[in-house]
């Protein structure tokens, strides 16, 4: 089970999950947060799924990008990203997707004079900053005075091929706005001097702020993964020699990256059932798997979860997931 001080541990305010797709990352950030609620602290679950499964983990429309309050509790918020909003979002600072017309034509302007190195920018953005982007305006929202007495801060993160990329993220997108606010400047400029021979007064671009803001929220993420004391990130997986691999994989690359792991969840453990020989097989073969999970993970402390009958959805079924976590 997880390590119960966790708990009564007030400082530890942030939880993410990281693991690959479909090993239950989603359920049981959901239980987490259902069980921290239900012992009365205020919690907020995040998702930053553009798939939009933390509402059929909790049968509630969550989407929307805003906080909603959980049937059933005064004292549980949950709130969906959409990754993609949040590149659009930076799209638009950057005057690539802006229905302003000056800044269209500049935009023009600077591709016929050669200048295309925006449109290369974007072209080339890889895969998980949509993500990294989402995450930084989520450290964004936080600071705002609304998110200040919740207790708790759950997110629910992407799988392991994207939260890798995203750890590294954060240089990189440093460089990546860091262009982007540079060819700002040169468009706000010709922008300025388009404008004052027009006679127009300049004024100063709000998008430099907003950069500005964004760069230092990337900065932010990095450093609340990094926080041992302020962050938990627990590790999901699930008993077949492939999972285990993988998750060693991440555990690895998060130690390089300065990332604390104390726990790995153990999801999806089938109970012996000697009647049925199809579960018995599977479960002496989970069995084995576990032994070689055991020494595989001897630095971390181990939960494990049964598979369940139904399918995990609702409260009712987060609350005895729950259960199985904290005991
Ligand atoms: N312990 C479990 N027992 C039964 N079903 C589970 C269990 N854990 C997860 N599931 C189911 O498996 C599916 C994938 O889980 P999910 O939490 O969405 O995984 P992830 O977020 O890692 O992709 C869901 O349908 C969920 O209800
Ligand atoms: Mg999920």
């Amino acid at each position: 089970m997880v390590d119960k001080s966790l708990m009564d541990n007030f400082e530890r305010r942030f939880i993410l999950l990281g693991g690959k797709g479909g090993v239950g990352k989603t359920s049981i950030s959901a239980s987490i947060a259902v069980t921290f609620a239900n012992d009365g602290q205020k919690t907020l679950i995040i998702s930053t799924d553009p798939a939009h499964s933390l509402s059929d983990s909790f049968d509630q429309d969550l989407s929307g990008g805003e906080l909603v309050n959980l049937d059933g509790f005064d004292n549980l918020f949950a709130m969906e990203i959409n990754p993609q909003e949040a590149g659009g979002d930076l799209k638009s600072f950057a005057g690539v997707e802006t229905g302003d017309e000056a800044v269209g034509d500049i935009m023009n302007t600077l591709s016929s004079l050669g200048f295309d190195e925006m449109g290369d920018l974007f072209d080339t953005m890889p895969p998980g900053v949509d993500e990294a982007l989402a995450l930084a305006k989520v450290i964004q929202f936080l600071e705002d005075e609304q998110f200040q007495d919740f207790k708790r801060i759950i997110f629910d993160t992407a799988p392991t091929g994207h939260t890798l990329r995203l750890l590294s993220l954060p240089d990189f997108l440093d460089s990546f706005i860091g262009k982007i606010y540079k060819m700002r400047i040169k468009m706000s400029n010709m922008a300025s001097a388009f404008k004052s021979m027009m006679g127009v007064a300049s004024q100063r671009d709000p998008s430099l702020e907003i950069m500005d803001n964004l760069k230092k929220h990337v900065t932010k993420v990095q450093e609340m993964f990094r926080d041992p004391i302020g962050t938990e990130f627990m590790i999901v997986t699930i008993p077949t020699i492939m999972a285990a691999n993988e998750s060693s994989r991440l555990a690895e690359q998060l130690k390089i990256e300065g990332i604390n792991v104390n726990e790995v969840i153990i999801n999806q453990i089938m109970p012996d059932n000697t009647d049925c020989k199809y579960c018995h097989v599977r479960a002496k073969n989970q069995n084995e798997n576990l032994k070689f999970m055991e020494i595989l993970f001897d630095r971390y402390n181990i939960t494990e979860i049964p598979f369940f009958d139904k399918e995990v959805r609702g409260v009712e079924a987060l609350t005895s997931m729950g259960k199985s976590i904290f005991i």
